[in-house]
């Protein structure tokens, strides 16, 4: 397949919201100061607020800063950023207004359209810019996650977008994927010896997935109360998570060997029947608590109305191949959790017989591989070894950790931990689509999802209340204790 072209500007519908301010623009201008971004790349943002396009530098200005910190931002390298941006108003599902950006664009050639809008506009924006002609062959179109509700939704907008763009030209963003230690994890699998022979059901006892945010949903509800952390969180970030653990070793980093090999893993996860959705999933709401020494609302008073939405879920996850048969993968996400934490812990078998004997019998734990993701990046391999020093009873055992800490690899005086957006907007310009998702990996999450869903209404399974500030609902924690397992905590 022909190279695709570099990207000479991108278009950030949406331009003005919430995460172009928090995380796009800054992430564009950390590119540019770095000397990413190709000379003579334009930055137009899109919005229909009327805004000049001064004021909106002034915003953007502000929004750099606030994420700069405590780095000051860079008289020279601002002016030099500041200069690409430019603003429309316009509605992105409008053709007629979309004239604006055509002309805005004039002589870019291989423009990226990034749609940082509600997806319910995915499929008015895809046949506007057909229609004005703006869905050219060099052109590349970001979506941002939720892509849909269900699979069906997912089915209508990818349809719709096909009929202007081929699947080579649309970027699904998980920003997961840009996560500096995400991509450590296939480099951990795939650039060691050591893990690939004892990465499978004969070593491995289960694995443990845990996305924990403090945070509680806030001023989201309107969207976080038709999605929950079902669909807004596992269909996507976690689930990619748990194909990164589980795929086999793709035969390069070629965009479709890797996705090919997570596509596999989602056909194989055991779909849910009503009884094991009773059994092998929790949902949960955060009520009222105590987050981080605050008092904080029950979520269905910032929603201001009852609500069915879960804002917590844990699952029991079977995967039905070879190398995972017998394993279970637990996974669990929700906010107002009590801390923040991302966390992928691989837990191997004990060793099979134990010749120590006496107290050392009791001191032996089994090795476990724990990869932190957030907030800190860390890798540990959690080992025996014998306990320092001279005992009467004989030899004692003690587990330590060998840490592979990212954090000391960025704390140079220049370091900088990188938004996941950085990476993932150059691998846009330069078009690598190896760590965005593929038309079929989004299908097959929202097909699994569904099941697990559907199951949840037949069961009529409503959440069930924790406190904010704790770890979920006392089932989280008899979930993964019926298996004879603890959580890691
Ligand atoms: P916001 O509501 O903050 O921003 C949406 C933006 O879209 C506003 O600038 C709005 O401005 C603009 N807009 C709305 N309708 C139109 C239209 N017809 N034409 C042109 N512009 C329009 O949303 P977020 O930034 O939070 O989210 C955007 C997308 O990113 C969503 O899909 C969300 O799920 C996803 N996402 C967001 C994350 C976040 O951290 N915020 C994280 C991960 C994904 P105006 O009213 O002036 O038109
Ligand atoms: C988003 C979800 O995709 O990811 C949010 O919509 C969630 O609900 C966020 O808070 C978590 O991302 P991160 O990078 O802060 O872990």
């Amino acid at each position: 397949m022909p190279k695709a072209p570099e990207a000479d500007a991108i278009v950030l519908f949406g331009g003005a919201g919430d995460l172009a301010l928090r995380m796009l623009f800054p992430s564009l201008y950390f590119l540019d100061a770095d000397g990413f971004l190709p000379d003579g790349f334009r930055i137009i943002a899109a919005a229909r607020s009327a805004l000049t396009p001064d004021a909106f530098r002034e915003e953007v200005r502000e929004a750099v800063i606030a994420r700069a910190q405590p780095t000051a931002v860079d008289p020279d390298a601002w002016a030099r950023f500041s200069a690409r941006i430019d603003y429309r108003a316009v509605d992105a599902t409008d053709p007629e207004s979309l004239k604006a950006i055509v002309e805005a664009l004039g002589d870019a050639r291989a423009p990226i359209f990034y749609l940082a809008l509600s997806p319910s506009l995915y499929i008015g924006v895809g046949r506007a810019l057909a229609a004005c002609g703006l869905a050219t062959p060099a052109s590349r179109i970001v979506l941002e996650k939720p892509i849909g509700r269900d699979l069906a939704s997912s089915q209508r907008i990818n349809d719709a977008l096909a009929e202007a763009f081929t699947e080579e030209q649309v970027f699904r963003i998980d920003h997961y994927l840009g996560k500096e230690t995400v991509q450590n994890l296939i480099a951990l699998r795939f650039a060691n010896t050591l893990f690939e022979p004892l990465w499978n059901n004969l070593t491995i006892d289960h694995v443990q997935i845990t996305v924990a945010e403090t945070e509680g949903v806030g001023e989201r509800w309107p969207y976080y109360d038709e999605y929950g952390a079902l669909r807004d969180m596992v269909q996507n970030h976690v689930l990619q998570l748990l194909c990164l653990v589980a795929m086999e070793p793709p035969s390069d980093m070629d965009a479709d060997s890797l996705r090919n090999e997570k596509v596999k893993v989602l056909r194989s996860l055991r779909r849910f029947s009503r009884h094991e959705a009773v059994a092998a999933s929790v949902r949960g709401q955060y009520a009222a608590g105590v987050a981080q020494g605050q008092a904080a609302e029950a979520y269905e008073t910032e929603r201001g109305a009852a609500s069915e939405t879960e804002t917590f879920v844990a699952l029991r996850v079977d995967i039905d191949n070879w190398r995972w048969a017998g394993v279970p993968f637990f996974l669990r996400t929700g906010k107002r959790l009590p801390e923040r934490r991302t966390q992928i812990a691989i837990q191997f078998k004990g060793v099979p017989h134990s010749i120590f004997g006496g107290a050392a019998d009791g001191d032996l734990i089994a090795n476990r591989l724990v990869i932190d993701l957030q907030p800190d990046e860390d890798i540990e391999l959690i080992l025996m070894n014998k306990a320092p020093g001279i005992s009467q009873r004989g030899m004692r055992l003690q587990s330590l950790p060998l840490s592979l800490s990212l954090l000391k690899a960025y704390s140079g005086p220049n370091a900088r931990r990188r938004i996941a957006y950085e990476r993932l907007l150059l691998d846009v310009i330069v078009g690598n689509s190896a760590l965005f998702v593929r038309r079929d990996e989004v299908e097959e999450a929202w097909r699994w999802v569904d099941g697990i869903a559907e199951a949840w209404g037949e069961a009529a399974m409503a959440p069930k209340p924790y406190p904010a500030g704790s770890w979920g609902p006392a089932g989280a924690f008899a979930l993964i204790e019926r298996a004879g397992r603890a959580w890691s905590d």
